[in-house]
């Protein structure tokens, strides 16, 4: 297994930033990537900020607090990644950026690093073939909120190897997480079967079974599940289901994966969920 000491993370948006505030806090050094200032302002800050709030929490002491954000180095120029034994891209989920953001890694980063994608449903296999170190390539699917959340999804694309695939998992379990090993197919082993709950959940809608709340209601309450479907739908972001579900309806040619008509309306009206305050529930901005 290769020893990692430095991460790279891609993105400082809601995933990433929260990958990197729990790969510091476990004593990792962090290089975060981002392209546009703004957002790796914001996201360094954020990180900041939920630092010192885990402080008042008493979930952990100022000394760590500030030992890890000094451990963080933000940057805008993607060649600083050089030195890093694994990078984490957590970008936008569109597969020509991360197949651009793959192949740039792959000449910037030293020969032997990890590359690793926390792509909720591109194919592994695909992003690794873009590149010309597929061994070395896994995916590490983060859930989110990535500090709270206790699961990392590893998957294995076709041509990772063994070694890349265990050291990806001694990572995460040194993160906290717990390790789950799936195989590279549409939505891996979480998505393939949360989308389903949540595109039955809009059909119920659709279909007058019940309304969003009671809905939500008898699914957390009835099914021990911390938030209903349709409420997990818009903390999501609907188009992002509905991306999903896509994949699998297209990869797996299966009529049981057709999105719901109705999460297709709510996304072509620009409902995205609390993204930007209005799904099937509405948000203060
Ligand atoms: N960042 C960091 N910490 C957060 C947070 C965030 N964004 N949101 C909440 N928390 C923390 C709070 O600080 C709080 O911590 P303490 O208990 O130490 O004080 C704890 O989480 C609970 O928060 P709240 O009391 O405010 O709210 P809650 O009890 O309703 O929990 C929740 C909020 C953790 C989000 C909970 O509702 C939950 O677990 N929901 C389900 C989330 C889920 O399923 N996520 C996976 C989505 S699927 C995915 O990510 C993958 C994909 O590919 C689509």
């Amino acid at each position: 297994m290769k020893n990692i000491q430095i991460i790279g993370i891609v993105g400082a948006g809601q995933m990433g930033r929260g990958i990197a505030q729990v790969a510091a806090l476990t004593g990792y050094q962090v290089i975060l990537f981002d392209a546009f200032q703004n957002s790796l302002e914001f996201g360094h800050n954020f990180i900041k900020d939920q630092l010192n709030k885990g402080v008042a929490k008493a979930k952990w002491s100022q000394a760590d607090a500030d030992k890890a954000f000094s451990l963080l180095k933000p940057t805008l120029n993607m060649s600083d990644l050089k030195d890093c034994d694994l990078v984490i891209e957590a970008a936008t989920e569109r597969k020509d950026l991360k197949f651009d953001i793959f192949r740039k890694l792959d000449e910037v980063v030293k020969a032997d690093a990890i590359l690793a994608s926390n792509t909720s449903s591109i194919s592994i296999t695909e992003i690794a073939a873009v590149t010309k170190r597929a061994h070395l390539v896994a995916g590490m699917h983060f859930m989110n909120p990535v500090p709270v959340m206790k699961l990392v999804e590893g998957i294995r694309g076709l041509e990772t190897s063994d070694d890349t695939f265990n050291t990806v998992a001694a990572v995460s379990e040194k993160m906290g997480k717990t390790f789950v090993r799936a195989q590279d197919y549409p939505g891996f082993a979480v998505n393939r079967i949360l989308m389903p709950m949540i595109n039955e959940a809009v059909y119920a809608l659709y279909e007058g079974v019940a309304t969003v709340k009671d809905i939500d209601t008898a699914m957390k309450l009835g099914t021990n599940q911390p938030m209903g479907p349709l409420e997990l739908a818009d903390f999501i972001g609907l188009d992002t289901c509905l991306a999903i579900m896509n994949v699998l309806h297209d990869g797996l040619a299966d009529t049981k994966y057709r999105p719901c008509p109705l999460l297709k309306q709510y996304v072509a009206a620009g409902r995205y969920g609390r993204k930007n305050g209005k799904g099937f529930y509405t948000y203060d901005k």
